[in-house]
């Protein structure tokens, strides 16, 4: 799946937004879901399956749960669903760290 930015109205100027993820600042813009300021910045995972394979979006609408993460606190947050907001702190998840009850890392 390629980015697809959400496009500001004609004219209007794009309003930029910063997130951290994993402790890493990641500059975004206002309006686009988690997963497209990820894949913006050239992210193209940022889980890993039980198997090893990286995980990113697969579906990009909410139903396959491959790109979950944790944000602000809260785990198993679907990125492809989630706007992004200036200053929203995400970590990665794994599947060891579900499979042990356990959110982050
Ligand atoms: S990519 Fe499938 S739920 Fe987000």
């Amino acid at each position: 799946m390629s980015p697809r930015p959400v496009r500001t109205a004609p004219g209007a100027p794009e309003r930029p937004l910063q997130i951290t993820v994993d402790g890493d600042p990641v500059e975004g813009v206002a309006g686009r879901s988690i997963a497209g300021i990820l894949l913006a910045a050239g992210r193209t995972s940022w889980r890993t399956a039980r198997s090893g394979a990286p995980r990113g979006v697969f579906c990009g609408i909410g139903v396959c749960f491959d790109c979950v993460l944790t944000v602000n606190g809260v785990p198993d947050v679907r990125a492809c669903r989630r706007r992004a907001t200036d200053g929203d702190v995400v970590t990665t998840q794994t599947r060891a760290a579900a499979d042990n009850g356990e959110a982050g890392a």
